[in-house]
């Protein structure tokens, strides 16, 4: 793996773990609506932990995995400076060895997107499906054909971050013969005098809803929810940027 290496610290420093902490903030009001009060999660593609923290702050069992090992670092660091106890885990998403161990698997911002084939689609549900226990729920986001094909490229080379001591640029292009999009990031990060530079190059995939759903159902999961807003909690449309899905583990 070479992406989420010496891109980590970045990523921690800037907005992007605000993403995960806000469906933690909905999550509730999505698990009511389907009755369940899970006291088992799994985070798949972890990051660096802040939504399994806020999760064990709840007084939930949290595990997550992922594949970068500075990613985990840094979720290990803030675990236990937030006195949480959590399982972190180096796995790849698309050979997960749990077995039926969760009442919830999540996957959050766009994670599932680094999976570039609908075989390693069906690789990571499979694994979800498999660490969830009988009726669990797996809830998952990825970013549409529309978001990296059309909104990506309306800001194709954009400043993330621009702080005393670090800044991140983003340059974004799009292939329509793959539905791939490649993410070049070039960052400086200021050690004591000298300034450091990171470049990392991630490419991520769109999946059609109709990849996504066949992949749901040959993973052993039924849908149970489909949204292009999690906030109104209504069917995706063509412009939608994002898709959450809801699904339970079929018996
Ligand atoms: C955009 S970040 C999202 C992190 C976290 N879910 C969040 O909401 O902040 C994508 C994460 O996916 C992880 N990732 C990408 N491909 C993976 C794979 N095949 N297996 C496990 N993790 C992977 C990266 O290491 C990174 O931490």
């Amino acid at each position: 793996m070479n992406t989420y290496q010496s891109f980590a610290p970045f990523y921690a420093r800037g907005p992007y773990p605000d993403y995960s902490l806000r469906m933690a903030e909905l999550l509730p009001e999505i698990l009511n609506k389907f009755r369940a009060s899970p006291s088992t999660i799994l985070d798949m593609a972890c990051g660096e932990g802040s939504f399994a923290i806020a999760m064990a702050k709840r007084g939930i069992q949290a595990t997550g995995v992922d594949l970068s090992l500075p990613m985990l670092q840094i979720a290990k660091e803030k675990a236990k400076e937030e006195q949480v106890e959590i399982r972190f885990i180096n796995q790849d998403l698309r050979s997960l060895s749990f077995k039926s161990e969760f009442d919830l698997v999540t996957c959050w911002y766009d994670s599932l997107n680094y999976l570039l084939t609908t075989e390693d689609l069906l690789g990571a549900f499979s694994g979800a499906s498999r660490a969830l226990k009988d009726d669990g729920l797996f809830i998952f986001d990825l970013n549409t054909i529309y978001a990296l094909s059309v909104i990506w490229q309306q800001e194709p080379c954009a400043i993330e971050q621009d702080l005393p001591d670090i800044l991140e640029i983003h340059r974004k292009s799009f292939d329509n013969d793959t539905n791939n999009a490649t993410l070049k990031i070039t960052g400086l990060l200021k050690e004591q005098e000298s300034w450091k530079r990171i470049d990392e190059t991630h490419i991520v995939h769109g999946f059609t809803l109709d990849e996504i759903r066949e992949c749901v159902e040959r993973a052993g999961l039924n849908e149970i929810a489909c949204w292009g807003s999690i906030l109104k909690m209504t069917e995706p449309v063509s412009d939608s940027g994002k898709v959450w899905f809801v699904t339970r583990k079929r018996v």
